[in-house]
């Protein structure tokens, strides 16, 4: 192919995935329960179709045929989880032998095959003892993900060079403490915060941990969901409520993660409605010394937002809604499958903010991507012909090259997803992979964009 739009050399070309999603087997290998098989057997109806986490992929029997089809594709990097709730069942306590086997064999087939493992400590999945003690808003949970995290390094740190402490910390605060989408189920904004806060301790505590091993090449960092704020339009109170948001969507994990502080106008407004967390001595201290030397970026929508429109009742609960509408831009781009906007340039914008504010961090995108509900639509001859899907990876990549041709440290890109998986209350509406996943038989089956990125891959641009 003529390549258009080269990439740096050893550019990382590969796709991701996390435990719950993929793996299955829910009750085998001696794995104990998380939130989510707690959930499901407790409100199955809240899931799409009533499909719940033990229905996954089925990654944990078919992980050498899916590392083949990796392969297969041009993949030279691969991003999975590990399950807490698998490798210590309950949380805190004894290493379950089976799960060492499982991630030892998958770790070794990876590099067997010639492809780099990134490997994420935490992905949505709270063991259900530590979520009882009071999950993330304890601190005495942070210090077990500490413990874990450690195991985690001790058993894999010597073939794994690629870790993360978290991916996109924020879905657990909104989805668990604010919007009502992920368990427990709380709305209040107080709780959220202290679970925002102790979040980032944990992250600190990590990374902390991994540096006392001092692997050779070793690096840690994290992986946040970035959505660049645009305004409706340069009012000032347009301009306040984008600015806002940012500090709440945004820079509330990643200045603490990367700068190791954060901002100063977001302390101010916790403190100003009474919503600052619970700290300890050290902590300041601990986020300074302890950021994120490697950044995983996922990026699927811009958020576009107003002054708003009716003052919120200042006698009810704080949230961070008070202080923007969502804007639905005239003439926006949208993925008509999903319901969300797509706007490429976003992914240039925000390599750009990490160079000029973020001292330009090594970073990749670990996760883009496009997804499409009732994909079988677009079967013919026996495969999905998703061009859809490679129309919106290309125009990401052209914004993600022009970012590196202005001198961004952007070291690669990750679909989301290797392939179909269970997400989370959505479960398998939005199919991603670049392999189709058929539910009954789990055959997978390539997608047209499957054969497309293995020629990219191979001549690392198009
Ligand atoms: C990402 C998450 O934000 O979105 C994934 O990291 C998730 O875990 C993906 O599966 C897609 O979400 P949805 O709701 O469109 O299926």
């Amino acid at each position: 192919m003529t390549v258009d739009y080269k990439f740096p050399k050893d550019f990382w070309w590969g796709s991701a995935t996390s435990a719950t999603q993929i793996e299955g087997a829910a009750n085998e290998g001696g794995k104990g329960k998380n939130i989510w098989d707690y959930w499901y057997e407790t409100e199955p109806n809240r899931f799409f179709e009533n499909v719940g986490p033990e229905t996954t992929s089925g990654f944990y029997h078919s992980y050498k045929e899916d590392i083949q089809l990796m392969k297969d594709i041009g993949h030279n990097t691969f991003r999975m989880s590990i399950s807490w709730s698998r490798l210590i069942p309950g949380g805190r306590g004894e290493v379950n032998p089976e799960a060492v086997e499982f991630y030892n064999n998958v770790i070794d087939e990876l590099l067997a095959q010639g492809i780099e493992p990134f490997v994420n400590l935490f992905h949505f999945d709270m063991p259900l003892e530590l979520q009882n003690e009071g999950g993330w808003e304890s601190r005495e949970v942070v210090e077990a993900y500490k413990t874990y995290a450690t195991e985690c390094f001790r058993l894999f740190g010597d073939r794994v060079t690629k870790w993360f402490t978290f991916n996109e910390p924020i879905v657990p605060v909104e989805g668990g403490y604010l919007y009502d989408f992920h368990y427990p189920n709380v709305v209040d904004a107080k709780r959220a915060t202290q679970v925002a806060y102790n979040t980032m301790i944990a992250h600190a505590k990590g990374v902390e941990a991994y540096r006392t091993f001092n692997f050779k090449d070793g690096k840690i960092g994290i992986i946040l969901n970035l959505t660049p704020s645009y305004p409706r339009s340069q009012n000032p109170a347009d301009l306040r409520a984008s600015r806002i948001t940012d500090l709440f969507f945004n820079r509330s994990f990643l200045d603490p993660s990367v700068l190791g502080e954060y901002p100063e106008e977001l302390i101010e407004i916790l403190r100003e409605h009474g919503q600052l967390p619970v700290t300890h001595d050290g902590d300041k201290e601990l986020l300074k010394a302890n950021t994120a030397e490697l950044l995983g970026v996922n990026y699927y929508q811009p958020r576009r937002v107003k002054a708003k429109e009716h003052l919120p009742n200042p006698y009810g609960p704080f949230m961070p809604d008070w202080f923007f509408d969502n804007y639905e831009m005239p003439g926006r781009k949208m993925n008509k499958y999903r319901g969300w906007e797509i706007y490429e340039k976003g992914i240039y914008d925000i390599m750009i903010n990490l160079k000029e504010n973020y001292g330009n961090i090594e970073s990749f995108i670990s996760e883009n991507g496009m997804g499409v509900q009732d994909e079988g639509r677009f079967i013919q001859d026996g495969e999905i012909q998703d061009d859809y899907r490679i129309e919106f990876i290309s125009e990401h990549l052209k914004w993600l090259h022009k970012a590196i041709e202005e001198g961004c440290n952007a070291k690669g890109y990750h679909l989301w997803a290797f392939m179909d998986n269970w997400s989370w209350m959505n479960a398998y509406k939005n199919r991603y992979g670049f392999f189709s996943v058929d539910l009954e038989t789990q055959k997978r089956t390539p997608k047209k964009s499957a054969h497309w990125i293995k020629a990219v891959s191979e001549s690392n641009g198009f």
